[in-house]
């Protein structure tokens, strides 16, 4: 088993670090010393409780009211001030949203640090590699096929084919920054247009409209769409002009949507990592995963944030019902804090952009150690800290270069003409000098996840790297 290996940091960096951690060490011993009992020095715990007091500092400095309650060094509760209005009534279960909501910071830096080195869109390898990939989970992401399984691949084939690529075509680490933008009425109160555009790449949101008349709230710039299955109708018209913008869709694919894809040249995919059970999470965090899985910072617009609020609206349209909103934005408050991603909203906006209250880089990585550190001693899996400690399924690619990415033999005579070279098969010296070293670091391996939000099993693809180096 590889060791993660210490990165190369400036002495003063390095030397900094020495002393905090020696601090700490100081301070274990000394508490071990009073108590009277002598356990070996474990530095998980105080390396987590600290990173837990600068979450509570930036839970407290940019959370709008909402105060960070530590319980441990893994749990954590956001809790909105007294008084707080919870208009949203569940008729359901009759009650109206808690102030409260407890989360684990270390299952929950565990969980988005590994979105920065996935895939997350769905490929042939995948399917060729997962134990019953195509037989069982390819059945799964058909619609037409009900709970029937692929019994005949040739016919899951012709489901899929449009939207199954041979290997990833984006890869981690590809963008510097991203903005993902979401459809809330919110946008029409600022004007982040052209900020938004200033970004690598930017990703939309099913039926958002990208032209002159939202341009100075929203921007112009199309680089992907998240796409449900209720928005496949709409598309040929939301594309209008737009033949690069990248469709993933998030849920299934089905009929409609081929019919439609054969008539458009956009590239599109389906989204690797979607919960196949019920409660699914929202649009808002499957973009947010994709964000992460190709981008070193993602900026958020257009969700709604902020307290006060009392209706979900739509940029483009009416309200809609039926969200929780201080649920939601405990937990993007959290992800905020724990480094995922910087919120951009109204009450926001006149703000410096000083992030210096986030948690640093330096510093997450530290808790991300001690967080796996601790649970794998937890499990009894002492040792084998590694990249691919997760990697339950090996599987391998061809080699990288050769035959489609994407595309299947059976092309419309529109879709012959799409533009899928765009991003991918972008020849791997066009690639982002930090998404090159990323693949070497990885050993061309490829990282998927095998069930939705489980941390645990990965299916891990090997590509050579001989046409790389
Ligand atoms: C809470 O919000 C509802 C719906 O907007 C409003 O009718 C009510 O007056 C508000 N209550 C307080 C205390 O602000
Ligand atoms: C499998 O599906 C294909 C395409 O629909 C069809 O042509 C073929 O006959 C099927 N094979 C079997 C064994 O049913
Ligand atoms: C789907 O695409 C693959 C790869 O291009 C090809 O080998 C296969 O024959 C295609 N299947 C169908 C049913 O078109
Ligand atoms: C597409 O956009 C162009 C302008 O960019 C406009 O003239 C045209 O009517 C639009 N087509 C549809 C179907 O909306
Ligand atoms: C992600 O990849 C980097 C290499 O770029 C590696 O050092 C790090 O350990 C990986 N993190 C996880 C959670 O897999």
């Amino acid at each position: 088993m590889t060791r993660p290996r210490l990165s190369r940091k400036p002495a003063l960096v390095r030397l900094l670090s020495v002393a905090a951690v020696f601090s700490i060490i100081l301070i274990a011993i000394q508490s071990s010393f009073f108590t009277g009992s002598w356990t070996p020095v474990n530095l998980d715990i105080p390396i987590l409780s600290h990173f837990q007091s600068n979450l509570q500092q930036c839970v407290a400095n940019r959370g709008l009211g909402l105060t960070a309650h530590i319980i441990d060094h893994c749990n954590v509760i956001l809790k909105f001030p007294q008084g707080t209005n919870s208009t949203w009534y569940n008729e359901q279960f009759k009650i109206f949203e808690p102030l409260e909501y407890k989360y684990d910071v270390c299952e929950a830096i565990l969980l988005w640090e590994q979105y920065r080195n996935m895939t997350t869109v769905l490929t042939r390898e995948y399917l060729d590699s997962r134990p019953d990939g195509w037989f069982d989970y390819a059945a799964k992401r058909i619609a037409q096929l009900g709970a029937d399984k692929c019994y005949n691949q040739t016919l899951c084939e012709e489901h899929l084919n449009l939207t199954l690529p041979a290997k990833p075509p984006f890869h981690p680490r590809q963008f510097r920054r991203c903005a993902v933008v979401g459809n809330s009425g919110d946008l029409l109160k600022t004007q982040f247009g052209e900020e938004i555009d200033s970004h690598d790449a930017v990703i939309r949101d099913n039926e958002a409209p990208v032209n002159e008349k939202y341009a100075k709230h929203v921007g112009l710039k199309r680089d992907f769409r998240l796409i449900v299955r209720g928005a496949a109708g709409n598309m040929i018209k939301i594309l209008n002009g737009s033949d690069d913008e990248v469709l993933i869709i998030k849920s299934v694919i089905h009929r409609d949507f081929n019919a439609m894809i054969k008539k458009i040249r956009n590239p599109v995919y389906l989204f690797q990592g979607i919960v196949l059970r019920r409660g699914a999470k929202g649009t808002g965090m499957k973009s947010i995963e994709l964000a992460l899985s190709m981008c070193d910072i993602v900026d958020i617009y257009g969700f709604t944030v902020d307290p006060g609020y009392t209706e979900w609206t739509r940029y483009f349209s009416t309200p809609r019902k039926g969200h929780n909103p201080l649920q939601g934005r405990a937990y993007y408050q959290l992800l905020e804090c724990l480094g995922v991603i910087r919120i951009h909203s109204p009450m926001r906006a006149k703000r410096k952009q000083d992030w210096s209250d986030v948690p640093s880089r330096e510093m997450i990585n530290n808790a991300h150690r001690a967080a796996l550190h601790l649970k794998k001693k937890q499990a009894g899996q002492e040792g084998g800290l590694g990249r691919f400690v997760n990697c339950k399924v090996w599987g391998k690619s061809g080699p990288y270069g050769t035959g489609p990415v994407s595309g299947s033999t059976d092309m419309t005579d529109t879709r012959k003409e799409s533009n899928y070279n765009r991003w991918e098969i972008m020849p791997f010296e066009s690639l982002r000098k930090e998404a090159r070293k990323h693949y070497m670091q990885m050993e061309g391996v490829s990282l998927y996840k095998m069930d939705g939000n489980k941390l645990d099993d990965l299916v891990c693809v090997k590509h050579p790297l001989k046409s790389e180096a």
